[in-house]
């Protein structure tokens, strides 16, 4: 029986490729692919920081995520040969900061907490830019917790990243069920050792490597039957 239900954010909770629709406006033709590298460059920045210097105490490489998403931004625009102004950057960046949630976000959190369950996010992300978006949303009253890797300044997939949940929550971690879109997290979720439930919304193929998820569905939504599954 599951205790808690703990959500990755960006690309889970929060549509990030809806960044693909405002960066075609400010950059025609190149918006989608823009998107998927700034994301790709954005995560390899987070895996630099933390391989470079896994100590228990933190990376000495550490930035916070908010500033990991601007500079791989900047990356991105230099190496596709896009001329990224101070204003351009400031409305990539206001949109990343309110990012839209999925359509079912608010009503699985809601429904989690109608049915007593604790909730949480654990993410990546910065303490204030998950405060905003968290807010944007309208999720608040429905999150036991917002939980930051900034506390331990390691980032997912380090595993004192993971372990925040049981830090946080009188949890075992059987009784953690982990929520991600993103399969290299979902991935890295079940190697710490919690049950997954991988959301495929595009129909991707799984990994190669390590044990599929527990479960896999095409919305958030049907992490409710597992939880009535189980309960
Ligand atoms: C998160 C990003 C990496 O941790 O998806 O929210």
């Amino acid at each position: 029986m599951y205790k808690l239900v703990a959500f990755d954010a960006y690309g889970t909770l929060f549509d990030v490729y809806s960044m693909g629709q405002l960066a075609e406006e400010i950059f025609p033709g190149h918006g989608q692919a823009l998107a998927l590298m700034w994301r790709d460059r954005q995560i390899e920045y987070t895996r630099l920081v933390t391989m470079s210097d896994p100590d228990p105490k933190g990376s000495k490489h550490y930035l916070p995520f908010w500033d990991l998403t601007e500079r791989s931004l900047r990356y991105v625009c230099k190496r596709m040969g896009l001329h990224l102004d101070a204003a351009s950057e400031k409305r990539l960046m206001d949109q990343y900061a309110k990012l839209t949630g999925f359509e079912d976000s608010l009503s699985v959190l809601k429904t989690l907490k109608q049915r007593h369950m604790a909730t949480a996010i654990l993410s990546n992300g910065s303490r204030e830019m998950l405060a905003t978006v968290v807010q944007a949303n309208g999720l608040t009253p429905f999150l036991d917790k917002v939980v930051t890797i900034e506390d331990v300044r390691l980032f997912k997939t380090a595993p004192q990243a993971y372990e925040l949940l049981l830090k946080n929550f009188p949890v075992q971690k059987h009784e953690v069920l982990f929520v991600s879109s993103n399969a290299w997290d979902a991935l890295c979720a079940k190697w710490f050792g919690y049950d997954v439930f991988w959301v495929n919304r595009l129909g991707h193929p799984f990994e190669e490597i390590g044990e599929r998820p527990n479960y896999e569905g095409k919305s958030l939504t049907q992490v409710l039957d597992v939880i009535q599954a189980h309960a």
